[in-house]
C-alpha cells in the first residue's frame, strides 16, 4: 500500500519546481492530487488542474469547494505557490514589496483559510506552506522575500495551535537553495552569478538541492508518519543554517 492512497491533496505553485515535486511524487503514493497555478504545465501527474491566482480570493474559495464536492474531503494542502523579489529595504518600491507579499503571504494565507473548513469539518487534514531558510535567517537584500517567507512560519505556527484540536496539522518546510526555475531565475542573472559558489559552498553538503529532496519531506508531513507532529518549521537546507564553516580542517580531509 503507498502512503497516500485514497488521499486527496491540493498543490499550488504546481506548474514548476517544488510545487510540481510535491505533486508528482503525492501522485506516485497514491493520491488525488489538484494542481493549482497561473498556467498548467505540459505533463500534469495529477488529477485535474486549476488554473488559479492563489491571491483571487474567490477564486481559491471556488477550486478548493470544486475539489471537496468532487471527492466529498481534502486531506492535504502544500502551499508552494511563490514569488522572488526584494532588495535592500531603501530601494524598494513600494508595488515590488506587496507584489511579493501578495503571493507569497496573501495567497498562503487564503488557500490555508479556504481548506482548513473542509478539514475541520472531516477532523482531520495536513497542511504544509513554503517558507525558507530566508524566513528564519536574514539575508543580504532579502527584505520582501524573507519578510513575506518569516510571517509564513509564524502563520503556520498559530493555525497550529488554532487548529489542531480539529485534528488538523500545519507546519512549513524551510528549503536552503533548490535547483528550480526561480532558483535559476534569481542565480542566473547577471548580478548574482559571480556568488553562486559561495551560496553553494553554505551548504554543508557541498551542493544546492533537488526538487526530488523537497517533496519527500513533504510527503512525509503530509502522510501518517508525521501523526504528532505539528506547528514545525522544517529546515531542509543541506546544512545552509548548521553554523559557519571556514574550512580550518580542510587539511584533515573534511
Ligand atoms: N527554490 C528554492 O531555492 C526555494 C528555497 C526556499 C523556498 N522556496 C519556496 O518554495 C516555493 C516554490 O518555489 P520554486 O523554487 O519551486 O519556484 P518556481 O518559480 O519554480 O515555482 C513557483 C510557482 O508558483 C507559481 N505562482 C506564482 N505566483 C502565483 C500566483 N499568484 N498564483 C498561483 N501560482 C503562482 C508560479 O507560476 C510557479 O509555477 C516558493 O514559495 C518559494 O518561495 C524555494
Amino acid at each position: 500500500m503507498s502512503r497516500l492512497d485514497g488521499r486527496v491533496a491540493l498543490v499550488t505553485g504546481a506548474a514548476s519546481g517544488l510545487g510540481l515535486a510535491c505533486a508528482t511524487r503525492f501522485a506516485a503514493e497514491g493520491a488525488q492530487v489538484f494542481g493549482v497555478d497561473l498556467h498548467q504545465p505540459d505533463e500534469w501527474p495529477g488529477a485535474r488542474f486549476h488554473v488559479v491566482d492563489v491571491a483571487d480570493e474567490d477564486a481559491v474559495a471556488r477550486t478548493i469547494s470544486d475539489v471537496v464536492q468532487e471527492h466529498g474531503r481534502l486531506d492535504a494542502v502544500c502551499n508552494a505557490a511563490g514569488v522572488a523579489g526584494g532588495g535592500p529595504v531603501h530601494l524598494v518600491p513600494l508595488a515590488e514589496w506587496e507584489r511579493v507579499l501578495r503571493v507569497n503571504l496573501t495567497g498562503t494565507f487564503l488557500v490555508c483559510k479556504h481548506a482548513v473548513v473542509p478539514m475541520m469539518d472531516q477532523g482531520s487534514g495536513s497542511i504544509v506552506n513554503f517558507a525558507s531558510i530566508e524566513g528564519i535567517e536574514g539575508t543580504e537584500g532579502g527584505s520582501a522575500y524573507n519578510a513575506s517567507k518569516g510571517a509564513v512560519v509564524i502563520l503556520t505556527k498559530n493555525m497550529a495551535i488554532d487548529y489542531g484540536r480539529r485534528g488538523v496539522r500545519v507546519n512549513c518546510i524551510c528549503p536552503g537553495f533548490i535547483e528550480t526555475p526561480m532558483f535559476r531565475s534569481v542565480m542566473d542573472n547577471e548580478g548574482m552569478a559571480k556568488y553562486r559558489e559561495r551560496y553553494r559552498d553554505e551548504h554543508k553538503l557541498g551542493r544546492f538541492g533537488r526538487p526530488e529532496e523537497i517533496a519527500g519531506a513533504a510527503l512525509f508531513l503530509v502522510s501518517d508518519d508525521a501523526s504528532f507532529v505539528t506547528g514545525h518549521a522544517l529546515v531542509v537546507d543541506g546544512g545552509f543554517t548548521a553554523g559557519m564553516r571556514a574550512g580550518v580542517l580542510e587539511g584533515l580531509g573534511l
